[in-house]
């Protein structure tokens, strides 16, 4: 049996103990798998790692355990209540291999903090008899870096680590370490992760594909369908309005404008690219704690017809962000993992369709995201290997 590591940065985190325990629950039979793409029939000729063949360890600072986190969202009606506890021993067995993650970088990065991160990924794939490790970044999202992208090559960020000086967000140490362990990486949040240039030449050497960023689950997903559509029937967008309200731990996040402000630009970035022009109009998130996990979008789309006629198209999305995110994660793990066992290293165009800000590709409509993705895994194994 081919067993597969999936380590979690942010692993007590709504998004990861959903995936956690979604994947448990597929595993044992409790559960289906409604939302999981890789399980539709254009991946069965790929071969992809079983979704119970993943195996879970993580990185987190938070001290609630993975039960606790599955029962909160079980309150909250994310997950259903009968779960958490029928399966309690899983949850215990994953939470016995988390590790204390890197919180603090105010201070700059040292070398031994990497050295930690990268041991964790070590012990975890001999510990578990792993063929792979693909570590997946779901934490909590970090504000936008300034200063940080100061270290554009590989050979200046190692000496910044060797003198403790090295600035740059959580984020990218834990994308160090990974590649310095020889993982795969998703970067599933807008942080910086591997995109940090001196990182993303780094992936290239050391034959570590990477996918990313800002994960698309709901109003940018439902924006990456329609906005192709206008722009295939000539229809002028005039404005594009979009108002988010969230809840939960990620909208307690957001509600830093430090914090907000990368998510905003990961959000933004699409529309431009699918009409050919920047249409006018907000983009708002707001943090509405009585919410919870339950997260509303509302879209206007004011655009012009033919002889200057004037319409309007409006949509309200309404979803559990964690039950939309999770089963994605774990499409992710299988696809990172099928693009490593591939030799593939770099960026990896082909997951687009997961994301909000692609590496690798300027194409944001979903439609042709997808034919690539399906493209690609239906490539013959020959071809693959
Ligand atoms: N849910 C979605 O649909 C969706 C879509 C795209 C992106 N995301 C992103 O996924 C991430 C997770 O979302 P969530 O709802 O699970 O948030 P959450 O707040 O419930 O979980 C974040 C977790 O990260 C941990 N964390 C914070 N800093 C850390 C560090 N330095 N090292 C290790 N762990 C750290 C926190 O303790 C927490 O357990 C967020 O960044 C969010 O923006 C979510």
């Amino acid at each position: 049996m081919t067993r597969v590591g999936v380590w979690l940065i942010g692993a007590r985190g709504s998004v990861a103990t959903t995936a956690v325990l979604g994947a448990l629950a597929v595993r044992s039979g409790a559960a289906g798998r409604t939302g999981c793409v890789t399980e539709r029939p254009e991946f069965a000729g790929a071969r992809l790692p079983g979704i119970g063949d993943l195996v879970f360890g993580g990185h987190d600072v938070s001290e609630t355990g993975l039960r606790e986190s599955a029962e909160r969202l079980a309150g909250a009606g994310v997950l259903p209540a009968h779960l958490p506890p029928a399966l309690a021993d899983g949850l215990d067995r994953t939470e016995r291999g988390l590790r204390r993650g890197l919180d603090d970088v105010s201070g700059g990065v040292r070398r031994g903090d990497v050295d930690r991160l990268e041991a964790d990924l070590r012990e975890f794939s001999e510990r578990e008899a792993l063929e792979r490790v693909v570590v997946v970044d779901l934490s909590s999202t970090e504000p936008r870096p300034g200063a940080y992208a100061e270290h554009t090559d590989a050979d200046a960020l190692e000496a910044a680590l060797d003198t403790g000086t090295a600035r740059i967000p959580a984020s990218s140490a834990y994308a160090y370490a990974a590649l310095r362990a020889g993982c795969a990486f998703v970067e599933f949040t807008p942080n910086t992760g591997p995109r940090l240039p001196a990182l993303a030449r780094l992936a290239d050497r050391s034959g570590v594909p990477w996918a990313g960023s800002d994960g698309k689950t709901g109003e940018t997903l439902v924006k990456s369908a329609l906005a192709p559509m206008f722009a295939a029937r000539a229809l002028h967008v005039r404005s594009w309005s979009s108002v988010n309200l969230l809840g939960g731990g990620d909208g307690a996040t957001l509600a830093d404008p430090a914090n907000a402000e990368s998510k905003l630009a990961s959000k933004a970035r699409g529309l431009e690219h699918m009409l050919g022009h920047g249409p006018d109009g907000p983009l708002h998130i707001d943090y509405v704690p009585d919410l919870g996990d339950a997260k509303v979008a509302w879209d206007h789309v004011s655009f012009e017809g033919f002889l200057g006629a004037r319409m309007s198209l409006q949509f309200t999305w309404s979803g559990y962000d964690s039950a939309l995110a999770a089963p994605l994660v774990l499409d992710l793990a299988r696809l990172a993992a099928h693009a490593h066992r591939q030799g593939r290293s770099g960026p990896l165009p082909e997951l687009a369709f997961f994301f909000k800000d692609p590496v690798g590709t300027r194409e944001h409509g979903l439609a042709e995201q997808w034919r690539a993705l399906t493209s690609w895994c239906a490539a013959p194994a020959e071809e693959a290997e």
